[in-house]
């Protein structure tokens, strides 16, 4: 399979971040993929953003699980990167899979689970990919290994990836003890020997975050299956150098 491009965040280098804004700029850029991060309101509806609190991205302070939907839909998540984003909403995953839907797109939702207890984050996410026919565009990753075995238990089809940020000892072996069928994986952890054998293992290695040219064409050298980066137009500059 040829190289794919998944936009981190959305296009988030023109764009802020998992926004439609991001993601509509990613459509339009010819990216392959979408990445992007959830996390659960106070009532529970699953919604997209990076951090666990809105302060960073929107006009707005607090816990994202402490607010509403309510209350989180009211706030201007497009203003801090540029005034011409202002009114940009944080997205409903549902909003998300919609556009992934109408334009084909492949998509890799990362699960914030990592550093807080969603107890259901991952049926429901589960649910609306089947609602929305999206299961075999998606990848699901996380850093909380167990979580993956549970999204794995609720869907045996889904493509489900390892994040880690450290170099894992033989992550193929540990890849496959986990049950997941992907590796994303902090970008400086990617080497020749670590490629061949998640090659061997039949295993898809897609690294984070590709936004250094030097890096984006060590990687593409290695032959690694997908680029994560923020910057979509200079990875295809990149891949068409040849
Ligand atoms: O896809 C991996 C990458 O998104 C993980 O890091 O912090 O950007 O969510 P972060
Ligand atoms: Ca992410």
């Amino acid at each position: 399979m040829s190289l794919q491009v998944y936009a981190h965040r959305g296009y988030s280098a023109v764009a802020p971040e998992n926004t439609m804004a991001a993601f509509q700029r990613a459509v339009d850029a010819g990216a392959h993929g979408i990445e992007l991060d959830l996390h659960l309101t106070k009532d529970d509806e699953v919604v997209v953003i990076h951090d666990e609190t809105v302060g960073r991205t929107t006009d707005g302070k607090g816990r994202v699980r402490e607010l509403t939907l309510d209350e989180l839909r009211q706030l201007d998540a497009g203003s801090w990167f540029g005034e011409e984003f202002k009114g940009e909403k944080i997205p409903l995953l549902s909003e998300v899979l919609t556009l992934v839907a109408e334009k084909g797109l492949l998509v890799n939702i990362e699960l914030k689970n990592n550093k807080i207890a969603y107890a259901n984050l991952e049926s429901k996410v589960i649910t609306m990919l089947q609602e929305y026919d999206l299961v075999h565009r998606t990848v699901i990753s996380s850093f909380d290994h167990y979580s993956l075995r549970k999204v794995k238990e609720l869907c045996p089809d889904v493509d489900t990836a390892i994040l880690y940020m450290a170099n894992l000892f033989e992550p193929w072996e540990y890849a496959r003890k986990v049950g997941v069928t992907s590796i994303h994986p902090y970008r400086p952890t990617v080497v020749e020997s670590m490629v061949a054998k998640c090659r061997e293992y039949n295993l898809p290695v897609r690294p984070f975050t590709i936004n250094q040219v030097k890096e984006m064409r060590r990687l593409i050298g290695l032959g690694v299956d997908a680029l994560i980066t923020d910057k979509v137009e200079q990875a295809f500059t990149e891949l068409n150098r040849g």
